[in-house]
């Protein structure tokens, strides 16, 4: 097959800033958990089909739908604001954050719709080739096709996917899977909220942009292979609504508490310096406010603590595993290069949904 990069044109810098041109970038541009979960509430739900398997109610990354012998779809949609100025690297970015609640369910990814709200004035067609070959490269990169999509006029910038994956229905790693003394792992570092705002805020220096960039361009892949091999069956993408949201709500689905043991290790550089500076997406604040209740904030150190609230754009993997696997597990991270840390262990339900746990042993 012929390399399809090769037709786009990829300028060292580009000429427009696309950050510049949005309210708020990524992930951040989402609304608030607050305003959805009111809209939502209000809904008069038909009876369920009997083959919808997970849906909506339980919060978790993708719809289920059964399909075939112990086979089942998963299904999900995000598209965002842009969240770096390169325009392929944004469509590469946009591509991994789509595809990865298919991971966080333990499923493969199999085709892509794309989605692109663009300005009909003063973006060049290159950028937008750019942001639609980013996203094309990533999607085949994941092992799935681009099989369509659809565009509209719109003053903000926005570009994504719904994606359409497989999963064996025994093999589902859901929010209610957590059970009391598994393990926690997290497969990114955290904190692209902060410096996708410092980089809006144009106080990002290049290599940690370009290293921000690379992780967020990653994908969950090779986390969620290893812990679907290793028996795993519960796990959830760090997004929007931060490490604590999510967390939260794992530990809500599953009828347990999460004992996270937080380190400024589970962070990207110089995170703490600019929440300390109070350089931070809207969104992190807004997290808090809503889940706040959810967490035992006493005895963490104030700047940590709000980190933990930041809202991820193509985060990685809150993942929990048996204790008797979680060392096998955790060879696999390292066998694949996957970067990981133990985040702590899950508890019997007690309020509130998180607490602190001590350190993890290192
Ligand atoms: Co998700
Ligand atoms: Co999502």
């Amino acid at each position: 097959m012929r390399p399809v990069r090769a037709r786009v044109s990829r300028p060292a810098s580009p000429d427009v800033r696309l950050t510049a041109t949005v309210a708020s970038a990524g992930c951040a541009a989402k609304l608030g958990p607050g305003d959805l979960r009111a809209a939502l509430a209000q809904l008069r739900q038909p009876r369920r089909d009997r083959r919808v398997l997970v849906d909506a109610s339980t919060l978790d990354d993708a719809g289920v739908f059964a399909h075939g012998r112990g086979e089942v779809l998963v299904q999900t949609v995000d598209f965002f604001t842009p969240i770096v100025d390169d325009p392929y690297d944004y469509g590469q970015v946009a591509a991994a954050n789509a595809l990865s609640d298919v991971w966080a369910m333990g499923g493969q990814p199999l085709t892509a719709l794309a989605m692109l709200c663009a300005p009909d004035t003063g973006l060049a067609p290159e950028v937008i080739a750019q942001i639609l070959q980013g996203g094309l490269d990533k999607v085949h990169e994941a092992g799935a096709s681009v099989v369509g999509g659809h565009s509209i006029r719109d003053p903000e910038l926005k570009f994504g996917y719904a994606v359409t994956g497989v999963a064996r229905r025994r093999k589902l790693l859901l929010n209610s899977g957590a059970r009391r003394g598994d393990r926690l792992y997290l497969t990114k570092a955290l904190g692209t909220g902060v410096l996708t705002t410092a980089l809006k805020q144009g106080r990002l220096e290049p290599a940690l942009l370009k290293r921000v960039t690379r992780q967020m361009a990653s994908l969950n892949r090779a986390a969620s292979e290893a812990a679907v091999e290793h028996g795993s069956r519960a796990a959830t993408d760090i997004t929007g609504f931060s490490l604590l949201g999510h967390a939260s709500q794992m530990a809500d689905a599953s009828g347990v508490t999460l004992a996270l043991s937080p380190s400024p290790e589970w962070l990207l550089p110089r995170v703490l310096e600019y929440v300390a500076a109070d350089v931070h997406p809207g969104g992190l604040a807004r997290n808090r406010a809503f889940f706040r209740s959810k967490v035992d904030e006493a005895g963490l150190e104030e700047t940590l603590l709000r980190a933990l609230y930041d809202p991820q754009t193509s985060g990685g993997l809150l993942v929990a595993i048996a204790p008797r696997r979680a060392r096998a597990f955790e060879a696999a991270l390292r066998r694949r290069r996957v970067w990981h840390v133990e985040a702590g262990g899950v508890g019997a339900r007690g309020e509130p949904a998180v607490r602190w746990a001590a350190p993890a042993r290192a």
